[in-house]
């Protein structure tokens, strides 16, 4: 079936949209277990961006399951599948010109390994956003670790479920040693440089 598929190239390319735009696109991807803070520093970040000019959009974890995904469990094969998802999803929006936060558990490193795939390692910035289980649980901001310990919910990341840190991300930031505000700063200070066009 793919076989009879030709790609249609159009004349408004990326790079034009960027050129409008001022800026480059890419996929911010932050990983980390369920209540470790990532929504609200992806949040926080795309606030500083956008007060900058940037055009920008994020994608989460809850937000998208009620949507796209809501088809998918946490089982291994649909958490893969939902992160396939984000990544063709995302893809395209750095095509169109946005700077992508994404912010999923996404505990798989193949996974992973497989948005940078997609959107092209150099289109890829992974943030860990590493906080212990024993800090989320702590929080338990949704309830969910509560109900995981009484047998509630199954697959639960950090209790019923590994997660894989990475070993390598750009920007690690641990939620328990440092403020959202230096977290801001520092994942904002790896980013400005790759929002510069080149052959300015
Ligand atoms: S992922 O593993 O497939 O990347 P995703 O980021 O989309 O997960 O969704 C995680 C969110 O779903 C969590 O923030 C949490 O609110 C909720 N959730 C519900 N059940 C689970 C579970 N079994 N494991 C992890 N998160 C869960």
């Amino acid at each position: 079936m793919s076989n009879h598929i030709i790609k249609h190239n159009y004349q408004v390319t990326k790079s034009d949209r960027n050129k409008l735009n001022n800026h480059n696109s890419f996929l911010m991807w932050f990983t980390g277990l369920s209540g470790s803070g990532k929504s609200t520093i992806a949040n926080l970040v795309e606030l500083e961006l956008h007060k900058k000019g940037i055009k920008t959009y994020v994608l989460d974890g809850d937000n998208i399951r009620k949507g796209i995904n809501k088809d998918l469990t946490f089982a291994p094969e649909d958490r893969t599948e939902n992160i396939r998802r984000i990544a063709e999803i995302a893809n395209l929006m750095i095509d169109a010109g946005l700077v992508v936060l994404a912010a999923f558990v996404s505990p798989y490193k193949k996974d992973r390994e497989n948005v940078k795939n997609i959107v092209k390692n150099s289109n890829f910035v992974e943030v860990f956003v590493n906080t212990s289980v024993e800090e989320c649980e702590r929080r338990d901001v949704k309830g969910l670790y509560k109900k995981a310990r009484a047998g509630e919910i199954k697959n639960m990341t950090g209790i019923s479920a590994p997660y894989e840190a990475p070993d390598h991300a750009d920007v690690e930031i641990k939620t328990e040693e440092e403020t959202v505000e230096e977290a801001v700063v520092k994942i904002l200070e790896y980013l400005t440089p790759k929002l510069k066009l080149e052959n300015e």
